[in-house]
């Protein structure tokens, strides 16, 4: 049996770091929002044992460092199952990052092959495994909205907003997630030793966050009629969230040394974006636009201005599942 599943990608709203945590981990606040943006991900069992991984995009492991294979391996084990598990990756998304291109292909595999073999994982072992094997794994066994806090691994998902027409852009470099972190330790000590009572402390900082995001959530979720809170129309809530004020702390760091990342920013808000922002640690970018023509007509024109742009949308909670399958012979 071959089952083919869509592994899309996703953004982050707004992304705050707070303290290092004493595994080196970072403590996070971030809303992950799934996009229609995908690669194709075949999952099939064999007779014999072994993990075997296809894709014909050099930059892609084949090997046990693969996200896959790890969440196979640990799911194979978990599930007493055996046989050799072939997977092919039809990479469709930029390797660049920030997409979770890697670990939306790690869950695809895993809730394919669970398929396959006719088992199912009780949802907290899946939670597990895949928080296990990075932090930006576990958004994908919710899909659409979702609060991500602790590492990133702990998700909660939010109410489906309106699917929202938006812009990745995709800049030819790579930033290293672990640098990144390092290069924002290395500011916050600096900063902190500079002005020991101006600058908020790391919690502060989480906690501002998430004032603006309960806020943001209360306004958008309490059922409370929109008067009460503010006059006119009501907005789409995603472009009210970005519009509260919300950003991605790594673009402090990332953009000082990738100018060009930074000029994407600029080039998407000239084309049109309500917002744009760095999506993750990078390198890609987005913007989010008021309809699809607006987002078909920026994708051009950056495209014309030499930056890798696609047009796309966000997807709810109830597309993402909608299309995840694609076939199952
Ligand atoms: O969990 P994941 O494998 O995606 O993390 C990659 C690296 O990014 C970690 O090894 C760690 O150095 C850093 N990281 C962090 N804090 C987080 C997530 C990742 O410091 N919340």
């Amino acid at each position: 049996m071959t089952i083919s599943v869509r592994a899309f990608a996703k953004i982050n709203l707004g992304l705050r770091i707070g303290a290092r945590r004493e595994d080196g981990f970072h403590e996070l606040l971030t809303v992950y929002q799934t996009i229609g943006l995908h690669d194709v991900i075949r999952v099939s069992l064999g007779r014999g044992s072994g993990i075997e991984i296809r894709c014909s995009d050099p930059k892609v492991p084949k090997d046990a460092s693969n996200t896959c294979h790890r969440v196979v391996e640990q799911a194979m084990g978990a599930l007493g199952a055996r046989g050799h598990v072939v997977i092919d990756i039809e990479k469709r998304l930029p390797v660049q990052g920030g997409l979770g291109g890697a670990s939306a292909n790690a869950v695809a595999t895993l809730l394919g092959l669970e398929r396959v073999l006719k088992k199912a994982l009780p949802a907290g072992e899946r939670l597990r495994i895949t928080a296990e094997v990075g932090s930006d794994l576990p958004l994908f066994l919710a899909g659409g909205t979702v609060l991500g806090v602790g590492r990133g691994e702990q998700v909660y998902p939010l109410e489906d907003l309106p699917a929202t027409a938006c812009v990745v852009v995709t800049p030819e470099v790579g930033v290293s997630t672990p640098k990144a972190f390092a290069e924002w330790d290395r500011r916050m000590a600096g900063q902190t030793a500079a002005s020991k009572l101006t600058v908020p402390a790391a919690s502060d900082r989480m906690v501002e966050l998430g004032r603006e995001l309960s806020a943001w959530l209360g306004e958008s979720y309490s059922g409370a009629p929109r008067q009460i809170f503010r006059r006119g129309r009501a907005e789409n809530p995603l472009l009210e969230l970005v519009r509260a004020g919300i950003k991605n702390d790594f673009e402090e760091v990332v953009f000082p040394e990738y100018p060009e990342l930074s000029e994407g920013k600029s080039a998407l808000e000239r084309a049109g974006a309500k917002y744009a922002s760095l999506s993750g640690s990078g390198s890609t970018l987005y913007g989010l636009f008021a309809s699809k023509e607006a987002a078909r007509t920026a994708a051009q024109r950056l495209r014309k201005q030499g930056w890798l742009a696609q047009a796309t949308v966000t997807l709810t909670r109830k597309q993402y599942w909608r299309k995840f399958l694609v076939s199952s012979f």
